[in-house]
């Protein structure tokens, strides 16, 4: 649900909770001076860049610039969104968000209505394991394979034959019939003075949201009865379009993970986790949605679509191409993995065995490469007709690519493919490259390398060496550029100036020095050891700023008059430049 939560509540809580408890649940921290540290859950890494500070109540990661307090801390471990973070907590404090009438009744309903999913969840597991006519249903997932324990895991269970397990069951309340009715698990029969069970002889798969809480139900047949699978309802707690069944289980077995395979089919995920692999979620028997693109990337910036290799899962990969486009920021990564034919991932894994299908997954075709194949399939390019025609196609839906970087890469592949001038291919509506906030997922807040890079450099003077031509930089649009540049001048005739003289020096800039003195904090939680990499770091963006701005002046040149022989050559090094230096930062 979602609602409004007053800030004094929000302060309330945030000096109640304590982050080393909060981090500490999720990742092994040690103690190291004035901070926790440990690996960091954000991205991957063999030596801890990660500290928390208890007295700040601050979390923060020199490698991958994490950072943030308790509540940020769930949003972007657990992918919850605020609201959901701060129920989490206050309902682990036991301090009740203020609500006003209304809201509290349906949160009342919502949390009523959790209740009862788990307890028929109990129900169907309970069946599993006493009612006569289940081992019918244990001898079928016997036969495909499935362990009791990743049975037991993913909480399957079985919904007996008769019509009125539930709809007649006496352990129910008044009030529970009523809200079974509400979420459709029992079903009123054409008299409207009796209610039927929907689930009947089937294998019951609970789906639970991404905190555990179980929102609905998959029941498979075990015959070949028809339909194959039946799923809830939606409901006011169940949205099919947003939900993935299984990331709870990814996140129950992985601290941390970097891919999320996406497959279609309930027991694909069930499988794959069997056989070692835990990263895995499905669709909810629906085709994927924009919701669920989004939902993915709150929780991985890598995703590997993984559909069956019939037509319909053929259809689906495209569709998910579809969806992707739109939100490759740079730095995200989209694959896509083709089975043959008649093969699922739940067979080909039985098939190949954990380590080949890694290796396969390894080897998934990058959307890059994956938009111009299918693009290209049909057409035969040695036909000038057909390249227009690929230009065609392609260009608008390169167009939908938010990465800059990468956008302008695919581009120029389209234009290298279809001998068109890369000018001619280039939206004339807008520049190509911009120092775009969209582009930093929005949960990491924008702080300015180069007010970072200062800081550290006041830290740290002996930093300076590692600028080689500060020129470069001198003037691009990043807040806080020319008091860096400054400094590094000063430092560099000068090691050893005078504290004073800096000082004079931030005085004039006074809204940068500021920024600077914030970033102070900060850099206090890094490592002595971090504090390098940090600023070779910040040095980076600045001058991968630096080259993205040339490029763009050329592109726009491009785009008005022909560039020169020379000017060609400089942009094509800028592009690939730009390109490694991509692939450096993702
Ligand atoms: P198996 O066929 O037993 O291997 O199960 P599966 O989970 O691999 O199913 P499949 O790949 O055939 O289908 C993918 C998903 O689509 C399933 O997990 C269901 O969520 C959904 N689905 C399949 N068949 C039906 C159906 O008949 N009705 C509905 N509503 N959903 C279905
Ligand atoms: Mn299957």
């Amino acid at each position: 649900m979602v609602y409004r939560v007053p800030d004094s509540f929000i302060e309330d809580l945030l000096t109640r909770l304590d982050i080393v408890d909060i981090v500490g649940r999720q990742v092994p921290l040690r103690k190291s001076g004035a901070n926790y540290v440990a690996c960091c859950p954000f991205h991957s890494e063999k030596t801890p860049s990660f500290a928390v500070n208890a007295q700040k109540q601050f979390y923060y990661c020199f490698g991958c610039h994490a950072h943030g307090d308790g509540i940020q801390f769930l949003i972007e471990f657990q992918g919850l969104s605020f609201i959901e973070a701060v129920e989490t907590l206050s309902a682990e404090l036991g301090i009740p968000i203020p609500l006003d009438a209304n809201q509290r009744t349906e949160v009342e309903k919502e949390s009523r209505l959790l209740q009862l999913t788990k307890l028929v969840a109990s129900f169907y597991q309970q069946q599993l394991r006493e009612h006569s006519a289940a081992q019918h249903a244990i001898t079928y997932l016997k036969a495909r394979g499935i362990s009791g324990k990743i049975a037991k895991t993913y909480g399957l269970g079985f919904a007996p034959p008769g019509w009125h397990s539930l709809s007649k069951n006496e352990n129910f309340t008044d009030e529970q019939i009523e809200d079974l009715k509400t979420l459709s698990l029992i079903i009123p029969d054409q008299s409207g003075n009796h209610c039927y069970d929907k689930f009947r002889n089937r294998i019951m798969f609970p789906i639970y949201d991404k905190r555990g809480r179980i929102l609905g139900f998959g029941g498979r047949v075990f015959t070949q009865e028809e339909p194959k699978y039946l799923n809830s309802a939606e409901s006011m707690i169940f949205n099919k379009g947003q939900e993935l069944y299984g990331l709870y289980q990814v996140r129950a077995f992985n601290k941390t993970y970097e891919t999320l395979i996406v497959v279609e089919g309930y027991l694909d995920v069930i499988t794959l986790s069997q056989f070692g692999i835990h990263n895995v979620v499905a669709t909810l028997g629906t085709a994927l949605t924009e919701a669920h693109v989004d939902t993915l990337f709150k929780v991985t910036s890598d995703i590997v679509f993984c559909f069956d290799g019939d037509k319909a899962g053929q259809e689906a990969l495209k569709r998910a191409l579809h969806l992707s486009l739109e939100k490759i920021l740079d730095g995200r990564r989209v694959r896509f993995m083709c089975l043959a034919n008649t093969e699922d991932p739940d067979s080909l894994i039985r098939k190949i065995g954990t380590q080949r299908f890694l290796k396969k997954i390894d080897e998934s075709i990058p959307l890059g490469e994956y938009i111009f194949k299918i693009a290209m399939e049909p057409l035969q390019l040695h036909h000038a007709e057909d390249r227009v025609k690929l230009a065609t196609v392609l260009k608008p839906l390169l167009m939908k690519i938010p990465g800059n970087m990468f956008r302008q890469m695919l581009l120029e592949k389209l234009a290298s493919i279809t001998g068109i001038a890369p000018e001619q291919l280039i939206d004339k509506r807008k520049s190509n490259f911009s120092y775009n906030k969209k582009q930093v997922p929005a949960t990491r807040a924008l702080v300015s390398p180069a007010y970072k890079a200062t800081a550290l450099l006041l830290h740290r003077r002996s930093l300076v060496h590692l600028v080689h031509d500060s020129k470069e930089i001198q003037g691009i649009d990043i807040p806080g550029i020319n008091l860096f540049c400054e400094i590094v001048n000063i430092l560099q005739q000068n090691l050893h100036i005078s504290q004073e003289a800096i000082v004079e020096q931030l005085k004039a800039k006074a809204i940068e020095a500021m920024e600077i003195d914030k970033m102070q904090a900060t850099i206090k939680l890094i490592p002595e050891e971090g504090m390098e990499q940090e600023f070779i770091g910040n040095l980076n963006l600045l001058f991968r700023r630096a080259s993205e701005l040339l490029t763009d002046n050329l592109l726009k040149k491009a785009q008005e008059e022909n560039l020169s022989p020379s000017e060609k050559i400089e942009l094509k090094a800028l592009l690939q430049k730009l390109q490694t230096m991509q692939s450096a930062v993702a």
